[in-house]
């Protein structure tokens, strides 16, 4: 089943005079459970698609389907409540609150929306054991190595059990070691029939998706099955 569907996206960033085409002519299906790897050049429209289809930002043009839901139609608050119920994000750089050790900022999701604190604790908890950092709850981001800073993040990604994890980057600031667990993870997570669309420079990271959508300036100019690392 289609749970993203777009057609003939466009987006238009307008400065002053200058006009930048960031997505032109997008048309993307991405069926329920597939992991997804997009890659392409600096500036190409990666980050920029993958804020469309996380509904952090709107197209210019186009349509957008989201697990049955016409994003283009929707209020902003409409959207927001979509984007809190489909979807989890992963990013370059963690984006973890400094401030609040790793099980508060995995609740985080959960205190928007209105979890009673008993019910918030234990889905902390049993995301944190998912990633294997259980054990490192009442530490802060700063007391935790780069990989499980990035852990504590997909935690807090899936806690709320979204059909979908967007990542930008997620291995962007590992080494690579790292990443491969990083990726092991997203395996593990695919598995358990969550959809994964995630964002890479690196071949060897994108290999781990069972199929490959490559950007050039804004447009889709392949997208392959992978045969690649799918039985790792
Ligand atoms: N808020 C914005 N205002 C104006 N132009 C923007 C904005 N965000 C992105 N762009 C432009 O849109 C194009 C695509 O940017 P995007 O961030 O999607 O690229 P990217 O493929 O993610 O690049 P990178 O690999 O460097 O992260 C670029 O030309 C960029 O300058
Ligand atoms: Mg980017």
């Amino acid at each position: 089943m289609e749970i993203i569907k777009m057609e003939n996206i466009a987006k238009l960033y307008k400065l002053g005079q200058v006009q930048v085409e960031a997505l032109k002519n997008v048309s993307l299906s991405i069926n329920d459970k597939e992991f997804v790897s997009i890659m392409g050049p600096s500036g190409s429209g990666k980050s920029t698609l993958l804020n469309v289809i996380g509904c952090l930002d709107r197209a210019t043009g186009g349509t957008y389907e989201l697990a049955g839901n016409f994003v283009d139609k929707l209020s902003d608050s409409k959207m927001s409540e979509i984007r809190n119920m489909f979807i989890g994000f992963v990013f370059q750089n963690f984006h973890l609150l400094p401030r609040m050790n790793a099980k508060k900022n995995v609740e985080i999701p959960l205190i928007y929306r209105g979890i009673n604190t008993k019910r918030r604790n234990e889905l902390a908890e049993n995301a944190l054991e998912m990633v294997g950092l259980k054990d490192r709850m009442h530490h802060l981001p700063s007391q935790m190595s780069g990989g499980q800073q990035q852990r504590v993040a997909i935690a807090r990604a899936i806690v709320g059990n979204p059909s979908i994890i967007l990542a930008d980057e997620p291995t962007g600031a590992l080494d690579t070691k790292t990443g491969e667990l990083i990726m092991e993870l997203f395996i593990k997570l695919n598995r358990k029939s969550m959809t994964i669309v995630q964002v890479t420079h690196a071949e060897e990271i994108a290999e781990y998706g069972s199929r490959i959508i490559r950007l050039m300036d804004g447009e889709i100019v392949s997208d392959e099955i992978n045969g690649g690392k799918i039985n790792v």
